[in-house]
């Protein structure tokens, strides 16, 4: 596990989108395995202007996102199909055939979830894109989730929706539930990329880091990925 620490949360945007979009580049058929959320929102930004100005295409490149809120459908504003859409997709080049989704409304939950492992499956996922919670869930995968778990539905915790409230009018609006790549999913990617900035996130940080590989810290399993880097700025590595 590699940890990089940044002076600067630009500096860390600027090294990270880098590294994006010369694999991009390098590679125009790359599979990407993105994320939301307000940390990941700097990265998009610098490849939306890369794209404007240095025409950096994606128009072979293959995505999967992480995660997605049960019960909001595409047009809701806090899905993450609307996120992905309005801070990525709709400002680049992308095929819309090569986007896969999680479908928060699908009929059948459980055939959405061997569906979503059967692609993974025959397209491995390049490079995961991580952020963090607070409480150290990667994607939606709760503390207490199994380390073998594939695309699964969770129930998200009350640090969660209290956490992801702020994006939404009030907690009761969060919905309650989740439809999330699982551990193993994640695990299986061949490189995985993982982004925490501000304080916030020291705590998280310093658990995955400095503790024990532990379902209570999800995102801990990562210490036995041969291929991950971790991006911090100094606020979120203050407690290391
Ligand atoms: C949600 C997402 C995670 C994300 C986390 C942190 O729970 N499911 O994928 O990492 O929020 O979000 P933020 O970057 O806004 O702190």
């Amino acid at each position: 596990m590699k940890i990089f620490v940044f002076e600067t949360v630009d500096k860390l945007y600027d090294d990270l989108a880098s590294l994006y979009i010369n694999a991009v580049r390098n590679n125009p058929k790359i599979t990407l395995g993105l994320a939301t959320g307000s940390t990941v929102i700097p990265l998009y930004e610098r490849l939306i202007n890369d794209y404007k100005s240095n025409q950096t295409s994606y128009k072979t490149v293959k995505t999967f996102n992480l995660d997605e809120y049960i019960g909001l459908n595409y047009e809701h504003q806090q899905s993450y199909a609307y996120f992905m859409d309005n801070y990525l997709f709709k400002h680049i080049d992308i095929n819309r055939n090569n986007i896969n989704l999680l479908n928060g409304k699908c009929r059948d939950i459980n055939e959405e979830c061997l569906n979503y492992d059967k692609l993974l499956e025959n397209n491995p996922i390049d490079i995961q894109l991580l952020g963090i919670g607070t409480n150290g869930h990667i994607a939606f995968n709760e503390p207490g989730t199994s380390f073998d778990s594939k695309t699964l539905v969770v129930k998200l915790t009350e640090e969660t929706l209290k956490s992801n409230s702020r994006f939404f009018n009030n907690i009761e609006e969060v919905p309650k539930t989740a439809i999330t790549m699982g551990l193993k999913s994640i695990m299986d990617c061949k490189k995985v990329i993982l982004v925490a900035t501000g304080v916030k996130k020291a705590q998280a940080i310093k658990d995955v880091i400095s503790g024990e590989i532990s379902v209570d810290i999800p995102a801990s399993i990562l210490k036995t990925h041969e291929d991950v880097i971790i991006y911090l700025d100094k606020a979120a590595a203050s407690l290391l």
